[in-house]
């Protein structure tokens, strides 16, 4: 009995690795769809670019005595949402696709959305909706790259960890909004 640990022999690999070296990270190995996952990664890109727009706005046009905390969560979500981009920029890059950044188009291709907003309690909530359609579309788009492309599967994941987070600190703003605004009744 061998006890032979991988399905393809390392022989095999090797040959393999020589050939179509023009493709980069993407072997012969690569077993997802790689069109559909660039075309999945740049929605995701576009939600990105669409999400860190909106924080800027928020955190600009937070004003007022209890605004300020909202604001710095705005800012420093803004630049997680830009570097969620960069993530996802760089992974389409080394799949042999191009990120598109063209704002023609952009909130068509985005799964969240973007709401200026009007008062502070409004802006909030916005956040916390598209944070929760991220959430769900990422989770799908994870569980569809499953382990044909682990890699992609596990930068949407550290994704979607941190939009949890986003999620929860806007729930938590809302919350202490509606308690100051309690104690002012
Ligand atoms: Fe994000
Ligand atoms: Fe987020």
């Amino acid at each position: 009995m061998t006890s032979q640990p991988f399905l393809t022999d390392i022989q095999t690999i090797r040959e393999r690795a020589r050939q179509h070296i023009e493709n980069g990270a993407v072997t012969e190995g690569y077993r997802a769809d790689r069109e559909n996952v660039i075309r999945l990664l740049n929605e995701a890109l576009a939600t990105e670019i669409v999400c860190t727009l909106r924080y800027k706005r928020h955190q600009y046009m937070a004003s007022g005595l209890s605004a300020s905390v909202a604001a710095d969560e705005f800012q420093e979500h803004a630049e997680q949402e830009q570097q969620h981009a960069d993530w996802l920029a760089e992974r389409i890059v080394q799949l042999g696709g191009e990120p598109n950044f063209s704002p023609e188009g952009l909130q068509t291709r985005a799964h969240a959305e973007y709401v200026a907003g009007e008062t502070l309690r409004d802006m909030i909530k916005e956040d916390l909706i598209a944070e929760r359609i991220a959430i769900d579309s990422y989770r799908e788009i994870a569980a569809y790259f499953g382990e044909q492309d682990p890699t992609s599967r596990r930068i949407m994941e550290d994704i979607l960890a941190q939009e949890e987070e986003h999620a929860d600190d806007m729930q938590g703003l809302l919350e202490g909004l509606d308690a100051l605004q309690r104690n002012d009744a």
